[in-house]
């Protein structure tokens, strides 16, 4: 099977957003597409490791989030390449909230939409919700998935670098030495030691288990 095909699947990117407790968690998806008009209705997949997932079975309620062409690089590494279970991501884009969800300023289009079923998969869990409110933003061209695939991804993995790179000075436990992903090169500098990390913690670049770190 040729996977590369799936690839030609024409999805968007979005924002999705949701509650846990009194704080707001959010993450990069794609997997979104209207899937009815009676009533109005879409389908979301989401990983079952997303930290945002698991918010989202527990309140049954999301937003969504239409990021244009021009969107800053960082807000898809803000939400893409981090997780909620240790970040605030909302505290690093300018949003707006709506019934109590939140959505990214100046996107095209946003949602707020409400769990009707839910679907369990292997790697993710598919959701049918309802849209409850829709607000058709500003004009512009939405950004693809393709866009991100051909040229978008470079700058979003810039911006991420940038981020973290002032935290990259700071002294590391293990005498100096860092763990870095075997696979993409990411070094690991968060707050909480490597070694207390949730055992299904994944690399923020490449999306691969603790097991596959090393310390260097
Ligand atoms: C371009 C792109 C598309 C993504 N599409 C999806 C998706 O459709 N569903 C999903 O669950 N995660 C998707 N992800 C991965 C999540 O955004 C990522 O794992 C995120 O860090 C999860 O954050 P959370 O743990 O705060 O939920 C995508 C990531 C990127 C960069």
């Amino acid at each position: 099977m040729d996977l590369d095909a799936m690839y030609k699947l024409t999805h968007g990117l979005y924002v999705l957003g949701a509650k846990d407790g009194e704080r707001l968690v959010g993450s990069i998806v794609d997997a979104v597409m209207q899937v009815a008009n009676k009533p109005v209705a879409i389908a979301l997949s989401c990983s079952n490791t997303s930290y945002t997932k698991s918010c989202i079975d527990k309140t049954k309620e999301f937003s969504l989030s239409v990021l244009c062409k021009k969107v800053d690089p960082f807000v898809v590494a803000n939400f893409g390449f981090q997780s909620s279970k240790n970040v605030n991501k909302w505290e690093n884009v300018e949003y707006s909230v709506c019934d109590n969800l939140p959505v990214v300023k100046d996107s095209l289009a946003s949602f707020i939409c409400k769990v009707l079923y839910k679907y369990p998969l292997e790697s993710n869990t598919l959701y049918v919700a309802e849209v409850i409110s829709a607000d058709n933003g500003k004009n512009d061209n939405p950004l693809t998935y393709l866009d991100y695939r051909s040229y978008f991804k470079k700058d979003v993995m810039e911006s991420f670098q940038k981020f973290i790179q002032p935290k990259k000075g700071k002294e590391m436990s293990n005498e100096g030495k860092k763990w870095v992903c075997t696979v993409c090169g990411y070094v690991y500098d968060g707050d909480v030691p490597f070694e207390d990390l949730p055992d299904d913690w994944v690399c923020p670049l490449c999306g691969v288990g603790k097991d596959l770190f090393e310390l260097q």
